[in-house]
């Protein structure tokens, strides 16, 4: 940790220090017995009693303590960052990337909110400006619609540098009942092992290449290798084969149901554990020695024996044939051009060209700094949306009339409920991608801009009393992405828009 924090903390924790017992612990010699060492044993040497207080300290009983001095609750020169005293309702987004503790930064919106003499944690602070000093516009109480994966406790493999996976699901986002996720590694070569599950699962490679295969109800195989942007989708209870290529691969899985862990999945090696011997033998047609060297527990994700490159080695198909193209398990929408447009650029996938995944309908997204996509919400489903690059923002409305703003960076998962408003906003320097996958069989939304641009003129002047010349510039095609400045606290010179 470099000194400067160590001050930091030193500097945070250094009234409630001297305001503590001095320990009572002293710890016997280690004595390294044969074979290892001793743990040092604790050794208390007061009695219990020795913990607790007089019962003279009683409010009422209790001399009244001095009110000033001491752990003082005074912020001296809080320190402010641009757009921090513009009028709340702006919401314009607060870097708080330069405010430095104790000073800054503080969680003050407009005039509204205070100081903040802690304790705190700074850096979630931080990374979260829109939480801890919120647009005066956010109303209500709101179920949390982040997960950063970096909070997920991470499995790691059984194998040497095997790879890890990590999950998000209701567990610790409650909110997301239509879909899970899990961002899955594998070191080169390694095997996620062969399994299957009662969910759906849609993966995007975010780095390297894998190799997938597969067979449906009918005994028909596929197999295909991906790379980083290309898409697999394996249906409910269909079994499956994942290894990574030479230079290992790590993806994204979606799930369509919120419940879903990584850690409940079907496996081969627990279905033979768990069927008598005698019965494998009959099945398989062979000697019950034919067996004798199956694993004695699962594997998960462990290390494996480089695949061919020549992939028709690997081909193996029965009377029902391949599964290909409109039957396939892949898409290479690494391979799909953008469409671009003025502040970034957007593709679609769902069932119109992957008729395979036929619940699934996603966008990659791709916002330039200071632009957004904008205000929509989407008509038949939850939006499970992940964070590849950059960072940006979401506020979340929800009916009849509480919102909410999160702040995302890339490896961050969002959950937005069908029908609840919102959009996506750059707030950074770099460009940012992000993924929205829907639980339909077609990739929509409805545009507020739009929408306000084909309704009556007389309807939404009388509703919302705008002017003529606001309505004459809304757009009557949907615009998907909205351009804006990339200093995200220029309009505050402005006043209230
Ligand atoms: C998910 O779990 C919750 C809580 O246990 C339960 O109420 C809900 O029915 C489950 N949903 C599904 C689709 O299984
Ligand atoms: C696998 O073999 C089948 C049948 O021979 C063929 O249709 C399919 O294209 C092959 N797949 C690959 C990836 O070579
Ligand atoms: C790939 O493997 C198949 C099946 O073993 C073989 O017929 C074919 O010639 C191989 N192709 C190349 C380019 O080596
Ligand atoms: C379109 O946008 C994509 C993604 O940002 C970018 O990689 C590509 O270069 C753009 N194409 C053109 C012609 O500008
Ligand atoms: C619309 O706004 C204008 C300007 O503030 C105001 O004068 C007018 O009363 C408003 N109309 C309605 C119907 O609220
Ligand atoms: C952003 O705009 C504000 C208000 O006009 C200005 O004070 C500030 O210097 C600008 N920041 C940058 C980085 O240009």
């Amino acid at each position: 940790m470099p000194s400067s924090n160590t001050l930091l903390l030193a500097g945070l924790f250094m009234p409630m220090v001297l305001g503590l017992p001095a320990p009572q612990m002293t710890y016997e010699e280690n004595t390294g017995d044969v074979g290892g060492v001793n743990p040092p044993i604790p050794t208390f040497t007061g009695s219990v009693g020795d913990l607790r207080g007089s019962t003279d300290l009683q409010g009422g009983l209790a001399s009244r303590p001095p009110i000033s001095g001491g752990d003082s609750a005074v912020v001296s020169d809080p320190e402010l960052v641009p757009g921090q005293e513009a009028d709340g309702d702006l919401g314009l987004y607060l870097d708080f990337n330069d405010a430095k503790y104790p000073n800054g930064p503080q969680p003050i919106r407009g005039d509204r909110g205070g100081t903040d003499p802690g304790p705190r944690t700074y850096e979630y602070e931080k990374l979260n400006p829109d939480l801890y000093a919120p647009p005066a516009t956010d109303q209500g109480d709101m179920p949390n619609a982040m997960w950063p994966l970096g909070l997920s406790h991470n499995r790691l493999g059984t194998g040497k540098e095997s790879g890890w996976a990590r999950q998000q699901n209701t567990a610790v986002l409650p909110i997301a009942s239509e879909m899970a996720g899990v961002d899955m590694r594998l070191a080169p070569h390694a095997y996620r092992e062969l399994h299957w599950h009662t969910a759906a699962e849609w993966a995007l490679v975010l780095k390297g290449s894998a190799r997938v295969a597969a067979i449906d109800t009918d005994g028909a195989s596929f197999i295909d290798d991906v790379t980083a942007g290309d898409v697999w989708f394996f249906p409910e209870g269909v079994p499956h084969s994942i290894q990574a290529l030479e230079e290992g691969v790590e993806f994204l899985l979606v799930f369509n149901d919120g419940n879903f862990s990584e850690d409940e999945t079907f496996l081969a090696t627990e279905m033979m554990l768990r069927t008598p011997i005698s019965v494998w033998a009959k099945d398989l047609q062979v000697d019950q020695e034919a067996l004798a060297n199956i694993p004695d527990d699962e594997k998960y994700i462990f290390n494996g024996t480089p695949a061919p490159a020549n992939i028709t080695e690997q081909n193996i198909t029965s009377s029902a044939g391949a599964l290909w193209g409109a039957t396939g398990y892949t898409y290479h929408w690494s391979q799909q051009e953008f469409h671009n447009t003025t502040g970034g650029s957007v593709k679609i996938l769902d069932p119109a060209t992957f008729p395979v995944a036929s619940g699934f309908s996603a966008a990659l997204v791709v916002l330039e700094p200071g632009a957004m996509r904008e205000v929509h919400w989407h008509t038949q489903s939850d939006e499970w949306s992940y964070f590849l690059q950059g960072s940006a923002r979401i506020t979340v409305y929800s009916a009849p009339s509480s919102s909410r703003t999160y702040d995302f960076t890339a490896g961050s998962v969002g959950y937005i409920e069908k029908s609840a408003g919102h959009y996506v906003e750059n707030t950074g320097t770099d460009d940012v991608i992000f993924l929205e996958v829907l639980q339909a069989p077609k990739f929509s939304d409805i545009s507020a801009s739009q929408w306000l641009a084909l309704m009556p003129r007389q309807v939404v002047k009388d509703t919302l009393n705008l002017s003529d010349e606001v309505l004459d510039s809304l757009p009557k095609e949907k615009t998907l992405i909205k351009p804006g400045n990339p200093n995200m606290t220029a309009i505050a010179s402005e006043g209230k828009a």
